[in-house]
């Protein structure tokens, strides 16, 4: 993995804390506006490529309505933020012997009316997934439209996590969590930190 400067002003102790403490950690005001402006706008690009969430090999689920588009590295604007969750996973190796060695991300975007059940990312530990991130895109949002992340914390706690813009909620992918319905389109990139690629 490259190493790429993590953003300045994040506390990583704080964050560090927090997942141990609690399994999960909120930084807000992630990134300078500038970048977040030119994700949401590379992300909005390519709103017309996103494929329905619940079809995986033909199969389709009710658990979440969303799109997703998987991202590459021709998704430049993006993929520096993949190379930011890679060095934070040099931390965390560091730190807490995660064995990280990948991240692999998708945008999401939940249109009005759109959710994700209650599930966990790393259900049966079979799928190499460690740290599950979520950084919210738009640039703006608003409390009551919805939308929400719920995590339950590794102490049995429950959150409410507003998807605020320019927010990454990191948390371990073994915690039980969902999205409430959204109001208003809601954009993301989802990223897993995790160890060599298994089959599910
Ligand atoms: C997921 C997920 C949470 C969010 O994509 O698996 O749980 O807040 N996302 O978007
Ligand atoms: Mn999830």
């Amino acid at each position: 993995m490259e190493a790429v400067v993590i953003p300045g002003d994040w506390s990583v102790d704080q964050i560090l804390d927090d997942l141990d403490q609690h399994g999960f950690s909120i930084i807000d005001h992630a990134y300078p506006i500038n970048y977040l402006k030119n994700v949401v706008t590379e992300c909005q690009n390519h709103l017309n490529d996103f494929r329905n969430a619940a079809i995986q090999n033909g199969v389709v689920s009710t658990i979440r309505s969303d799109h997703i588009l998987w991202l590459n590295p021709k998704l430049s604007i993006s993929h520096q933020h993949i190379q930011t969750l890679q060095s934070l996973s040099q931390i965390l190796n560091r730190e807490f012997y995660l064995g990280i060695q990948e991240v692999e991300a998708h945008f999401a975007c939940y249109n009005p009316g759109d959710f994700y059940a209650l599930h966990r990312d790393n259900p049966q530990d079979k799928n190499g997934r460690v740290i599950s991130t979520v950084f919210y895109l738009h640039e703006q949002w608003q409390e009551n439209w919805g939308g929400q992340l719920r995590l339950q914390d590794k102490n049995n706690q429950w959150h409410i996590i507003e998807p605020k813009s320019n927010r990454i909620a990191l948390f371990q992918s073994d915690l039980l969590h969902e999205v409430l319905v959204t109001q208003h389109q809601r954009l993301s990139i989802t990223a897993w930190l995790r160890t060599e690629r298994t089959l599910i």
